[in-house]
């Protein structure tokens, strides 16, 4: 073989400069999308920042929430497009939740029993309401299947692992490592209960 043929064509100065360069290429390439696909998730996680506007969206009337069951609510929030970076011409989509809501143990306080809708609440029977209501997401603290009142045995069970948590939303049973999560609530004067998307602790698997 002729002698030109047996030399390495490249010197190792030059092989480790073109590895550098291949490098800097993958990253350049890789390193932007990637962060562009993950960003509502780092916003989410990194930075505590949420898609979901500050606002408050009634879900019903105390009047609506019966004595002895939790009651579910649908309630539907702006939503910013995932990967919309804002300005004027961003774009506003919605999501939709399930609320559930329950008096302290099931039972109705004599405050509201003595009302009927279209009664007004001063402030401190207002602050009176707002400690004996429930008012918690449909999302099982397991894995986020949408659990639901059971009126056999009185108590809101999970369909997907079988976790049961009390009237109250606190866990009893099966894989849940806690009870249900509480969504950041007030109660007008005209008894409308009005939830933010944001909870009293922890963050369900919805968001
Ligand atoms: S998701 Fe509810 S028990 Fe597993």
């Amino acid at each position: 073989m002729p002698e030109e043929l047996q030399k390495d064509p490249l010197t190792r100065g030059q092989f480790l400069y073109m590895g550098a360069v291949g490098t800097m290429m993958g990253l350049a390439l890789t390193v932007p999308p990637a962060f562009f696909i993950m960003d509502p998730a780092l916003k989410a996680t990194i930075f505590n920042r949420s898609d979901i506007p500050h606002v408050w969206r009634e879900i019903g009337s105390i009047f609506e929430v019966p004595s002895g069951e939790a009651t579910a609510f649908r309630v539907t929030f702006p939503q910013k497009q995932t990967y919309d970076s804002g300005g004027p011409n961003s774009r506003v989509g919605s999501l939709t939740e399930t609320a559930l809501a329950s008096w302290h143990d099931g039972k109705i306080p004599d405050l509201v029993k003595k009302r009927s809708e279209g009664a007004t609440f001063s402030k401190s029977e207002v602050r009176t309401l707002e400690k004996n209501i429930n008012v918690m997401s449909n999302a099982c603290t397991h894995m986020g299947c949408p659990v639901r009142w059971d009126s056999v045995h009185h108590q809101i069970v999970c369909p997907c692992h079988g976790g049961i948590y009390t009237i109250n939303g606190m866990h009893v049973g099966g894989p849940p490592p806690h009870g249900l999560w509480r969504y950041v609530f007030r109660i007008r004067e005209d008894g409308i209960i009005e939830v933010r998307h944001k909870w009293v602790q922890g963050t369900p698997w919805i968001v």
